[in-house]
């Protein structure tokens, strides 16, 4: 049997698609945008600080060019096939099928696991917008079960809420989705400029110095965490991923060969732009050590410490709108892979109908909506986001490997765009993406195994034997 058969770019692009064609670059560009800034941003800036001090903006840039280098990559499979899917549609025509479905399988864990994610920080930001207003929550049902040391909670309730939200809005039509998050992301920037001009003046360059107290990559006396510039990109690598989910929308854009790679390109450059400068203020406004005091609302901690509290209502929201387009972008992500594994014969059919009204794969993104608030609800934020970062790491070292294989098999394939300095461009992506790897928990490593060995069970009890490649003729 042969477990490499592949697609051919005329396959994927033939096969048809009754989804509607509705979006532009200005929409994507939303959509990326939409989809990086949030989390990363918002609450594992504390961490970052804490692992690499004022170093944190290099830990930005560093994870910010393993992204760039991906993301020409993935800029130039998008353009030569687009078609719903992303990396697990590059890796049907570059690798053939195990490998696609190897990698659908790791990107569902990285949608799924990070809206779930995201969810929880929601929730943390949601509840102190609600004390702002003097209204509590019983904190039993404000997080998952075990999170906050010293208090009893067992399940988020508000992060739960608003995953079922989002699905709602995702299973009635992309039209709806496209405007609600294009106004929402309008908003998010706005506030993100807001808290650099307001902010900016009250850095003291002394708290700068010493600006990399870790170095590179350290371990410190009676901790097994490393720290230092590696292991905070490795962390704030987070706050880049969302970019790749630009190219699930591939059959819903207008023009793709143009459209796609820009909207990736571009967010990606605004949101580093953005990251670098808010973290140089937030690490020259309050000194890095002091970051521990307020762990899970860093950029709420470093606005009070200037006492403007007016603007910390603001950034609060800010981040509310901020946290929701992630997951309204990674939610529709997911429910586009399934889809297209699903169209496939990797899936079951349940997750490619289209609905006849809406014309989206309705019952799919209920399924995974309803699992991912499940998650949320009851899942620990800090074991789930490295499980994200690993996944999406390999999914990146995939699609930079296929680059490489493609120009070398298929040299003369029609390219929308071609990523530039091939093949210095992909081995670079590989190697930082590996760094980055490093720096992540051995315990993560574990928990990936177990998730990818889980994902070869179903592919051979299941997949194999229904995939669409199986009918004679078909492809
Ligand atoms: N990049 C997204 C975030 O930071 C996942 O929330």
């Amino acid at each position: 049997m042969d477990l490499f058969r592949k697609k051919s770019v005329d396959q994927l692009v033939s096969e048809s698609t009754p989804l509607k064609r509705t979006l532009k670059t200005f929409d994507l560009t939303m959509l990326g945008i939409g989809a990086i800034i949030g989390t990363g941003i918002f609450v594992l800036t504390g961490k970052g600080a804490l692992t690499a001090g004022p170093a944190l903006c290099i830990s930005f840039l560093l994870a910010a060019v393993c992204c760039g280098f991906a993301g020409l990559c993935y800029a130039e499979f998008a353009a030569m096939a687009p078609v719903s899917g992303s990396a697990y549609s590059y890796a049907y025509l570059a690798f053939g099928e195990l490998i696609a479905f190897v990698i659908g399988w790791d990107l569902i864990l990285e949608y799924a696991l990070q809206a779930a994610t995201v969810s929880a920080g929601w929730s943390g930001y949601f509840n102190k917008l609600l004390e702002g207003f003097g209204l509590h929550l019983p904190v039993e049902l404000t997080a998952a079960y075990g999170t906050t040391p010293g208090v009893t909670t067992y399940f988020n309730l508000p992060g739960f809420v608003i995953v079922l939200i989002i699905t709602w809005v995702l299973s009635i039509g992309i039209s709806q989705t496209k405007k609600t998050n294009d106004i929402m992301v309008m908003i998010k920037l706005a506030i993100i400029v807001l808290f650099i001009v307001c902010t900016v003046w009250y850095i003291n360059p002394a708290n700068w110095k010493p600006f990399s107290p870790y170095g590179i990559y350290t371990f410190q006396p009676g901790s097994t965490q490393p720290y230092g510039i590696v292991p905070a990109a490795s962390i704030v690598f987070f706050s880049f991923i969302g970019f790749d989910a630009v190219s699930s929308s591939a059959e819903e854009t207008i023009n793709p060969n143009k459209t796609l790679p820009r909207g990736i390109l571009i967010s990606l450059a605004v949101s580093t732009v953005l990251y670098i400068v808010m973290t140089l203020i937030m690490t020259g406004v309050v000194p890095y050590k002091e970051f521990a005091n307020f762990i899970d609302a860093p950029v709420a901690g470093v606005i009070l410490e200037t006492g403007l509290n007016w603007l910390a209502f603001v950034v609060n929201l800010g981040a509310l709108i901020g946290m929701t387009t992630v997951m309204l972008v990674q939610l529709y992500g997911q429910s586009r892979i399934c889809y297209a594994m699903s169209r496939d014969g990797l899936f079951p059919k349940l997750f490619g109908e289209v609905h006849p009204k809406y014309r989206t794969p309705f019952k799919g993104t209920w399924f995974f909506g309803i699992l991912t608030a499940i998650a949320g609800g009851f899942i620990n934020i800090n074991v789930l986001f490295e499980l994200v970062n690993i996944g999406t790491l390999s999914a990146f070292i995939i699609v930079s490997a296929g680059i490489l294989w493609m120009r070398k098999t298929q040299p003369d394939a029609h390219r929308g765009f071609r990523a530039p300095g091939v093949p210095f461009t992909p081995i670079c992506a590989i190697i930082f993406c590996f760094i980055l790897i490093c720096g992540l928990n051995w315990e993560t490593w574990v928990r990936f195994a177990i998730w990818f060995a889980l994902g070869l069970i179903v592919y051979f009890v299941y997949s194999r034997k229904h995939s669409a490649l199986n009918e004679p003729g078909l492809f």
